[in-house]
C-alpha cells in the first residue's frame, strides 16, 4: 500500500544546500553592516509568553488578531511563536537590566518568525529577518542612523534602485488630535465604505484605513488628512531634524501619509523602504520608533527605534549572477582516485586538508574518473585533485580548477599550501 509523502507545511520552505550560499552571504553582510554601525547581536527565544504581542502590537492589528500561532503548552501556559522581535527584544532588554547600562543600547537579531497569513509570492508563514533595535534615544539622528543601516545593508548584498517611503505619525500628544481628525473626514465619507474590514476599522484602528489596498478605497485615502500636518511642537522639530540628517548622510525619501505600519507601538518615526517593481508583497524593510512600548511593557519610559529586513524578499531581490556571493564559501576540494592505492593517499590527503582549514570530499569509491567529477559538479566543488599510478610514482598531483578548467601538476608536499585558503 502506498503511503502519501510528507510535505513541508503550507507557507514554509525548506532552504536547500545549493540556496545556503546566498543566505551565508546575506547574513554575514548584514552581520558585517550591523557590526560597522557599532550593534551587537541578540538572540530571543522562538516563543513568548501570547500575552507580550497582545500588549505591545496590539490587540486590534492583524498579526495578533488573525496571525499568531498561540497555544497553550503542556504545562497550561498560553505562548505565542514569535510573530515579529522589537517585542522580545524590549522584553529581553527590561529583564536583564540592560536600563541600567548607558544609554541607547544598540542591538540586532537574526531568526525566524511565524505568523499564520495566506501564503503568496513574499509572504510566508515562516519567514526570516534581520532586525536592529537602538533603545535609549530619542534624537533624531538615531532614527537617520537606523535608516542609513538599513539601506547600507540593501547596498552591500547589491540591491539597487530602492525607495525609502518616510512618514511621522506622532506621539501621544498629537496622534489623537489627529486621529479624530481622520475619523471624522471618514465618518463624513462612511457611504464609501465598501468594505467591512474598513467599516470595522473606522471604530477599531483608523489609521489603518490608510493603507488599505482595495481599490475603492484609493480615492479615499489620497484626499484624507496626513498626520505630519498634524504634529505638534516636539513631533514637528522632531521630523524636521530627522529630515536634515537624512540630506546629510545622502539618504533620500518618499513622504508617504500612507505609511501608518500594522503594529500599534509605533510613534513618529516610520519608515519603508521598497523596490523599483512594487508589488504589495515586496516591502524589503520597515521600521519606525516605538517611544511608549518600553514603558508599555513595565519600564520606564524609554525610547526607541528599529528595523526588520524580510530576508526571503531580499534574497529574491539580490542579483544572481554575482560572483562575489559563490566567493564567499572558498574553495572546496575534491580528491579523485584510481584504485586502491591512490585511495589510501586520497584519505590521507583529505584529513591533511581538513586539518590545514580547506574543505575537501573524498571522491565516492570504486567509479570512473567521468563519474567522480560529476559527483563532484553536484557537490559544487571548486578544484579537483586527480590521483592515479603515475601521480603516486611522480609524487606530483594533478590540481583541475574546476570553473575555469585550467589544470597543473603540483608536488604533492606542496599540495595543501597551496589550497590553503590566503
Ligand atoms: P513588519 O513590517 O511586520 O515589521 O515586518 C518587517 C519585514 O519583514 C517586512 O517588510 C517584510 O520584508 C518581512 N515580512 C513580514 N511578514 C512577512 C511574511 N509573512 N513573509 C515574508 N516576509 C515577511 C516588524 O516585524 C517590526 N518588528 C519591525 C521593527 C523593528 N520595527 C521597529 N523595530
Amino acid at each position: 500500500m502506498s503511503q502519501k509523502q510528507f510535505q513541508a507545511p503550507r507557507g514554509t520552505s525548506d532552504i536547500l544546500p545549493e540556496e545556503q550560499v546566498y543566505w551565508r552571504f546575506l547574513e554575514s553582510r548584514a552581520e558585517d553592516v550591523a557590526t560597522r554601525f557599532g550593534y551587537e547581536r541578540i538572540n530571543t527565544p522562538a516563543f513568548e509568553n501570547a500575552n507580550l504581542f497582545v500588549r505591545s502590537v496590539g490587540e486590534a492589528t492583524d498579526i495578533v488578531e488573525k496571525e499568531t500561532y498561540t497555544f497553550e503548552d503542556r504545562g497550561g501556559d498560553l505562548v505565542s511563536l514569535r510573530p515579529e522581535g522589537t517585542a522580545p527584544v524590549c522584553r529581553a532588554y527590561l529583564q536583564h537590566g540592560m536600563h541600567n547600562l548607558p544609554q541607547p543600547v544598540r542591538l540586532f537579531y537574526m531568526g525566524d518568525f511565524f505568523r499564520y497569513d495566506r501564503p503568496q509570492a513574499g509572504r510566508y508563514r515562516q519567514f526570516h529577518q534581520f532586525g536592529i533595535e537602538v533603545i535609549g534615544e530619542t534624537d533624531a539622528s538615531v532614527d537617520s542612523e537606523v535608516i542609513d543601516l538599513a539601506w547600507s545593508v540593501l547596498e552591500s548584498v547589491g540591491v539597487k534602485d530602492v525607495t525609502l517611503l518616510l512618514n511621522s505619525i506622532g506621539d501621544a500628544t498629537c496622534r489623537p488630535g489627529y486621529i479624530d481628525e481622520l475619523r471624522s473626514y471618514y465618518r463624513s465619507r462612511a457611504s464609501e465604505l465598501v468594505h467591512d474590514d474598513c467599516k470595522r476599522r473606522l471604530e477599531t484602528n483608523p489609521l489603518r484605513l490608510l493603507d488599505c489596498k482595495n481599490g475603492a478605497c484609493q480615492p479615499l485615502i489620497d484626499a484624507a488628512p496626513g498626520s505630519v500636518d498634524y504634529l505638534c511642537g516636539d513631533c514637528s522639530k522632531h521630523w524636521d531634524a530627522l529630515l536634515g540628517d537624512l540630506n546629510a548622510v545622502g539618504r533620500s525619501y518618499k513622504i508617504d501619509k500612507r505609511l501608518v505600519r500594522g503594529l500599534d507601538y509605533y510613534s513618529r518615526t516610520v519608515f519603508e523602504i521598497v523596490p523599483p517593481s512594487d508589488g504589495q508583497q515586496s516591502t524589503l524593510v520597515a521600521g519606525g520608533r516605538y517611544d511608549g512600548l518600553i514603558e508599555l511593557l513595565g519600564g520606564r519610559p524609554t525610547p526607541g527605534i528599529g528595523f526588520a529586513l524580510g530576508i526571503e524578499r531580499v534574497l529574491a531581490a539580490i542579483p544572481r549572477d554575482d560572483e562575489s556571493i559563490t566567493k564567499i564559501d572558498g574553495n572546496k576540494i575534491i580528491v579523485a582516485h584510481m584504485g586502491d592505492e591512490s585511495k589510501s593517499a586520497g584519505v590521507k590527503l583529505c584529513s591533511e586538508l581538513h586539518r590545514a582549514g580547506v574543505a575537501a570530499v573524498l571522491a565516492p569509491p570504486g567509479r570512473s574518473l567521468k563519474s567522480q567529477l560529476r559527483y563532484a559538479s553536484s557537490i559544487r566543488a571548486t578544484h579537483a585533485v586527480i590521483i592515479g599510478d603515475r601521480e603516486l610514482e611522480s609524487g606530483s598531483f594533478m590540481l583541475r580548477n574546476l570553473v575555469d578548467r585550467e589544470q597543473r601538476e603540483i608536488p604533492r608536499d606542496d599540495l595543501v599550501a597551496a589550497l590553503i585558503p590566503s
